[in-house]
């Protein structure tokens, strides 16, 4: 692919030429994990850690727009587990993400970006529910490129809620068990407005899945970097949709003989 003339770095306009445009993942998620540690490893509070991953957020959605061939890339901001943090670091998140969709609001709308949530948003404190549902409005005919939040978000609850959306329409007759297919699963989950998830990304090295996207990960390439959230640099996500390039996707088939 070739770097747009904007970007002058050699190293990053390298790692351009090296990629296929037309063999990028369509949905890429990713993990955001490392903030604590970067924090910890300076003797900063954690929140300067999260600070720092705003940063990376930043550069990862305008990487995003650059390369204009992923559709969809959901991040993992807040989870049903993380209500469990000390109350300041909560409150802190909730802050860096109003203030966030505050700011990038002009820029969403100038490159065309639709902003979706995933998860029960409808709990979150009022002022980023606000804010959240502002942006949302606001960008919803945008066409070029999704950024999707997942906030408050569990894949196990939110398999719970796609049973018991079927279960109900079961139990009023409008629906024969029989009928339950994969693709109606697919269909019913909150997560069906989006492509497939082609690859799922997890920072700072930990090998864990943490209840994200499990049903949507099924055939996703997994691609784990060392690499703590706030130092993840615009060439570290290039070399990891190298990575992505590199595997050879058999979604359970054998290899086709050469
Ligand atoms: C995990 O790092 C990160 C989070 C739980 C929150 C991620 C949030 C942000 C990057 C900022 C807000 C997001 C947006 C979209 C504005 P950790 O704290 O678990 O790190 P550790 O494992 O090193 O402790």
């Amino acid at each position: 692919m070739q770097a747009p003339e904007t970007i002058t770095d050699a190293a990053e306009r390298a790692l351009w030429a090296q990629l296929d445009g037309a063999r990028l993942p369509c949905h890429v998620a990713i993990i955001m994990d490392g903030n604590g540690r970067w924090a910890q490893q300076r003797g900063l509070p954690r929140l300067a850690g999260h600070q720092q991953g705003v940063k990376t957020v930043r550069r990862i959605v305008e990487l995003c727009g650059d390369l204009q061939g992923i559709r969809a890339l959901t991040l993992y901001a807040f989870s049903t587990e993380n209500w469990s943090r000390p109350a300041a670091e909560i409150g802190g998140l909730m802050q860096l993400l109003k203030t966030y969709l505050r700011i990038e609001l002009a820029e969403m709308l100038k490159n065309d970006i639709r902003l979706t949530t995933i998860g029960h948003g409808e709990e979150l404190p009022a002022e980023a529910r606000e804010e959240l549902e502002r942006t949302k409005m606001r960008t919803a005919d945008n066409k070029k490129f999704i950024l999707n939040l997942a906030l408050n978000y569990g894949a196990r609850r939110s398999l719970t809620d796609m049973a018991r959306t079927l279960a109900r329409q079961a139990q009023a007759g409008q629906l024969d068990p029989a009928a339950i297919t994969p693709e109606l699963v697919n269909d019913t989950l909150e997560t069906s407005f989006l492509p497939p998830l082609e690859m799922v990304l997890r920072t700072s090295g930990e090998m864990r899945l943490s209840n994200f996207l499990l049903w949507e990960m099924s055939y996703a390439e997994l691609v784990v970097t060392p690499v703590l959230w706030p130092d993840f640099s615009r060439c570290d996500f290039l070399r990891t949709l190298l990575e992505f390039q590199q595997r050879e996707r058999r979604f359970g088939a054998t290899t086709p003989r050469q």
